[in-house]
């Protein structure tokens, strides 16, 4: 396993789990170390106990070097990560170079490298000759491409029972390899669709590009729901009865973010762009700039609540994180509003059950609090931004006598209006009435 962040640490636990031996690589000492030892740098649920498991078992284990792994493995998964390039929408090709070149002089005998980064569509292909020139296996090094769908939060699950495979390969052996590999979810039933580089490729690209386009789409009807008085809950429920929309993914609120959707469709559309297509995903500017235009949406809600400026008023902010169940602030929606309330004048407190440690690494002018009652305590707004259980389920009663005004924004739609608005609450939602 090449690179032990999100996916490799995740996708090296269950394929230890799998029956398989594993070793994973990763440049950072200290973080092989701490996985060495079973400990995982995120939050991630069940996959620190299955990392110890197989830990002691002896059948993980982790290095920093390239010839070990090399001489180790039969299978190499590629796993590192392929973030935004800094002033500009294209992918950052360079831990995807960096590993293929440290790899492949090392590999000389068959094997098969798997691409599982999200990679521009002609990476693989690319990759391929690299390998092919530098390995000394030469044409017996092998690659395939096998995108990778987990989502933060149920990684485990989703790994150890996705509900598709694809492999992008045009060898015999490699298909057979993958096969074996993956023989325990084939055997359930998985769909395993076999398919050339570039259609693995876009099958990743493609997949967010729905799903983010599908969240953006409600939430423009939120925009309208909001001008006509309507119901954007309800106009979910409703089309998600039919099973050509279906239900899921049509949360209106404060919009996507996280480490892969935004830069996704971002390196997608760049991506067009250099293979002439660019108007093929024009539409995904508008799916960006309705998202983008969610974070806006909710400071100015807050800023009309709070009398139509922040100067001199406090704002409580329930979540951090870009998604519940996950510790990672990478493009958070709510730490995005939260700073820009910070900017316009309000002391602002944040709280969040898992991610506050890395919310004040990327912003640390904020303040945090250690509960939601404290982050709330004289707030003139609270703003409730990621929809933790915690916040689903608390009692407005324990902020009664807290806050300085009773206003509550629930910018997820995921709290019990009724609830708030018995208690004495202003509760405001998006796309609702
Ligand atoms: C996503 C894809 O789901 C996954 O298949 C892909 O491999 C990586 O990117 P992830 O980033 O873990 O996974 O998050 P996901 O659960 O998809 O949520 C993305 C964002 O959309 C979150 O910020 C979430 O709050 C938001 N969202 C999701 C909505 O605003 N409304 C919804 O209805 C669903």
């Amino acid at each position: 396993m090449l690179g032990t962040g999100y996916l490799g640490a995740t996708h090296a636990a269950c394929m230890a789990e799998l029956g398989f031996e594993v070793l994973g690589m990763d440049v950072d000492e200290s973080k092989v170390a701490a996985l060495s030892e079973g400990h995982i740098p995120f939050y991630e649920p069940d996959l620190e106990p299955l990392l110890r498991k197989h830990a002691e078992s002896g059948r993980l284990r982790f290095t920093t070097s390239y010839e070990e792994v090399a001489a180790f493995g039969d299978v190499h998964f590629l796993c590192v990560g392929t973030p935004q390039s800094k002033g500009e929408y294209a992918a950052d090709m360079r831990y995807v170079n960096g590993v293929v070149e440290g790899l492949a002089p090392h590999l000389d005998r068959p094997c098969v490298v798997v691409g599982k980064s999200t990679v521009p569509v002609g990476t693989a292909a690319r990759l391929q000759e690299l390998i092919t020139a530098l390995a000394p296996a030469g044409e017996r090094a092998e690659l395939a491409w096998n995108p990778e769908f987990l989502r933060e939060g149920f990684a485990v699950e989703d790994t150890l029972r996705p509900d598709r495979l694809v492999v992008g390969t045009s060898s015999e052996t490699a298909e057979a390899t993958m096969r074996e590999v993956y023989a325990t979810a084939i055997a359930a039933g998985t769909p395993f669709l076999v398919t050339d580089f570039a259609t693995a490729e876009l099958v990743k690209v493609s997949a967010n590009a729905f799903l983010a386009t599908k969240i953006s789409f409600i939430n423009a009807m939120a925009e309208l729901c909001e001008a006509t008085g309507a119901d954007v809950t309800v106009l979910a429920d409703a089309i998600g009865h039919d099973a050509r929309i279906g239900r899921k993914f049509l949360n209106a609120g404060l919009g996507f973010g996280g480490g892969c959707l935004p830069k996704d469709i971002r390196a997608f559309m760049a991506r067009a762009g250099e293979l002439g297509v660019d108007q093929a995903l024009s539409f995904l500017r508008e799916v960006d700039a309705i998202n983008m235009r969610r974070r806006a949406h909710v400071v100015d809600r807050a800023r009309d609540m709070v009398g139509g400026s922040f100067l001199g008023t406090r704002v409580g902010i329930l979540g951090a994180s870009f998604k519940p169940n996950s510790d990672d602030v990478r493009d958070s929606p709510a730490l995005n509003v939260a700073g820009q309330i910070q900017l316009q004048g309000a002391q602002v407190t944040v709280y969040d059950p898992r991610a506050m440690d890395n919310a004040a690494v990327l912003f640390p002018t904020l303040a945090y609090a250690s509960s939601a009652v404290e982050a709330c305590t004289g707030a003139d707004v609270v703003l409730h931004l990621t929809e933790w259980q915690e916040f689903r389920e608390m009692d407005p009663s324990v902020l009664d006598g807290v806050v300085h005004e009773k206003r509550i924004i629930d910018a997820r739609n995921a709290l019990d209006q009724e609830r708030w608005r018995d208690a004495g609450w202003t509760y405001r939602a998006l796309g609702r009435p």
